[in-house]
Parts: C-alpha cells; sequence; structure tokens
C-alpha cells in the first residue's frame, strides 16, 4: 500500500446477489459509490456468502455475482480505482464472521428487523445463518478497517450493530478495529415499491421493482402503472404521510435528475399524475440506458470479468489478512505456521 492510500479514509460495501440489482440497490447505494474512490479508498463486493441464508438456485447465484461485477463497473465504479470482488473469494470473511459471532449477543441479534422480516417471509428455513448474518456483515466491514459505510436506510441497524461489537472488542483487547459510520443518501436511501409505496422496492415483488437491466418498454410500462393516491387534486406534492406513492416517484425523480422537490412540485404545477409518472419513466431510462448497454457489453467478455473479480480479491485479500492476523493473535489462536 502506498503512502496515499493509507492516508485515505476507507468506504466498504456490499450487495447480496440474490437478485439481480434494482433501483432501489442502485439509488440508495451503487450511485453514491461512483465518484468516492479519489477521496476514500473502496472496496465493494457481490456478498454471495449472505445470499446462503436463503435457498437459492446455485447456477443462477454464480451467474448473477459475476454479472452484479459487470454492473458495478457500468455504474462507473472504475475497477483500477476500486477493490472490487465476490465476497466468497476473499476466505477472511468466513473467518472474520466467525469470531465475530462470539462476540455478538444473542438478544442483540434477536431484535434486528431485518431477521425478524426475513424469517416470516421464510418460514420454512429460518436457519442459522439468517440469524447470524449481521456478524457476518461486521466481519466484511471491519476486516478493512472501514471509516464509513455507504448504505441505504434499511441496513443502518447492521451498521450500528457493528460499531457496538467493534466497540465491546475493542474494549477487551485493546485498539483492533476502526468503529465505521453509515454513510446515507440524503434522497434515495429509501425507495419504495412502485405497486405498494408502502413496502420497499424489493426483488421478491418484480412488479413493482425496476431492475438496471430491464428494458426501456418494461421500466416505461412498471412506471405508468406505479401506484399514486386516489386523492382528486392529483396534484404533484411531496407528502409522505398522505401521497407516498407521489413522494416515492418525487425522490426516484430527484435522485436521477437532481432537482430539488420544490423544482419538480413547479415542473408539474397543474399537470396532474398523467404528465409526471411517464416523465420520471423516461428519466430513470434514461439514466440506466448507458449503463445497461455497458453490462451487456461487459457481460460478453467472461475472461475479462474473471480477470477483475481475481485483481480484486488480491487487493482485497491483502487488506483482509493483516486485520485477522492481528486479532487471531488478539483472542488467542496460534499463529499459522505456514
Ligand atoms: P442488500 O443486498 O439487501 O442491498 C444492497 C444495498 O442496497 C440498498 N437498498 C436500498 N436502498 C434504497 N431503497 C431500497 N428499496 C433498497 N433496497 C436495498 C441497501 O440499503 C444496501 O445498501 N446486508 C447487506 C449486504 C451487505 C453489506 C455488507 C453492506 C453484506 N455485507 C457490508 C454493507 C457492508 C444487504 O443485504 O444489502
Amino acid at each position: 500500500m502506498d503512502n496515499n492510500t493509507a492516508a485515505k479514509k476507507v468506504m466498504v460495501s456490499g450487495i447480496q446477489p440474490s437478485g439481480d440489482l434494482h433501483l432501489g440497490n442502485y439509488l440508495g447505494a451503487v450511485k453514491n459509490w461512483a465518484g468516492l474512490a479519489q477521496e476514500f479508498d473502496c472496496y465493494y463486493f457481490m456478498a454471495d456468502l449472505h445470499s446462503l441464508t436463503v435457498r437459492q438456485d446455485p447456477k443462477e447465484l454464480r451467474r448473477r455475482s459475476v454479472a452484479q461485477l459487470a454492473q458495478y463497473v457500468a455504474c462507473g465504479l472504475d475497477p483500477e480505482e476500486n477493490t472490487l470482488f465476490i465476497q466468497s473469494n476473499v476466505h477472511e470473511h468466513a473467518e472474520l464472521g466467525w469470531i465475530i459471532n462470539c462476540y455478538t449477543m444473542f438478544g442483540e441479534l434477536s431484535r434486528m428487523t431485518q431477521f425478524k422480516d426475513k424469517s416470516a417471509k421464510n418460514a420454512d428455513n429460518i436457519n442459522g445463518g439468517l440469524f447470524t448474518y449481521p456478524a457476518l456483515m461486521a466481519a466484511d466491514i471491519l476486516l478493512y478497517q472501514a471509516d464509513f459505510v455507504p448504505v441505504g436506510q434499511d441496513q443502518k441497524q447492521h451498521c450500528e450493530l457493528t460499531r457496538d461489537v467493534a466497540m465491546r472488542f475493542n474494549n477487551i483487547y485493546g485498539d483492533t478495529f476502526k468503529v465505521p459510520e453509515p454513510y446515507i443518501p440524503k434522497v434515495g436511501a429509501r425507495i419504495m415499491s412502485l405497486g405498494n409505496p408502502t413496502s420497499k422496492m424489493s426483488k421478491s415483488d418484480p412488479q413493482g421493482c425496476v431492475f438496471l437491466m430491464d428494458k426501456p418498454e418494461d421500466i416505461a410500462r412498471k412506471f405508468k402503472r406505479a401506484v399514486t393516491d386516489s386523492d382528486t387534486e392529483r396534484c404533484v406534492r411531496y407528502d409522505i404521510e398522505n401521497k407516498p406513492g407521489v413522494a416515492n416517484l418525487m425522490s426516484i425523480y430527484s435522485s436521477v435528475t437532481g432537482k430539488s422537490f420544490e423544482e419538480i412540485e413547479r415542473e408539474f404545477d397543474g399537470k396532474g399524475y398523467g404528465a409526471f409518472k411517464p416523465a420520471v419513466g423516461d428519466a430513470v431510462i434514461e439514466t440506466l440506458r448507458p449503463i445497461r448497454e455497458e453490462a451487456e457489453r461487459m457481460l460478453a467478455d467472461k475472461a475479462y470479468l474473471q480477470q477483475l473479480y481475481t485483481q480484486g480479491a488480491q487487493k482485497a485479500a491483502y487488506v483482509a489478512r493483516k486485520t485477522l492476523r492481528k486479532v487471531y493473535k488478539k483472542v488467542g489462536l496460534v499463529e499459522k505456521p505456514f
């Protein structure tokens, strides 16, 4: 590591390849990762180990892990400036994950809202991994001594748990981990389903979810059908309590165009939802078009993608190994003799 890199603050984040990337992942996370590499030392990965907490089709999981890498790059993450890798390729994640598990309390894990939601949705497969998942996520972050974790709102609770566990560990063993902070965007941190604006956009609801690789006509159709509200004024106004569907579309529009809510209200003053919904759809289509085209181009070159994730894993492992060695020593494990 050169001095310049060592002086930079560290960003770490990941996305599960349990589905194709969607607009929520993009606006809540990836969009905000691009452009950070000048200022930060950035590590972004495909969280494939996390995906195993829900039953996966093995072939699809492998395909999506690599496809996600192509999409990261297409979203503007330069692989020379960012460390991009597949989580399971860096075995230190699983190893530190186990250790962090031993410093994370049952009560803490029981309070995680994502565990409650996911166990309700997967009642026939509430496995140990689903429960201890936040400990693995903490390991992902702490391995790289992260300063910041750029995520959407739904990951804030896991980031707070990471902080608590890092502080607990540091209190017992002395300074070992940097205590990280979540880095959440002001707009776009919680994109809601287009079909049901009271639940967050997620791959499990394909009609309410816009995927990065969706064709323009599919995106247009999804926005045309987006749920707004039944109020008679039909005016574009930001009111999250009474008009959650409109507020969600405004957040999306604001996030992709950079316009403020006031500017959007003025732009659609007197025009109603008939003009507003297709305009949001068009703005999203134009934002995603170059990303989809670039990702498709890269997906045709499997050897290049393999070279990228190999180089990414090597860079990540170099840093991860140092932290893991330090941790092994602190907790009393015998140093590896080879
Ligand atoms: P995941 O895979 O569910 O989501 C990946 C990222 O996308 C954000 N996100 C959203 N943002 C706005 N609106 C939405 N509807 C929306 N849906 C998802 C998430 O907040 C997240 O930033 N546990 C993590 C993955 C992970 C991780 C990590 C993240 C594993 N290890 C270490 C950061 C650091 C997860 O399941 O995210």
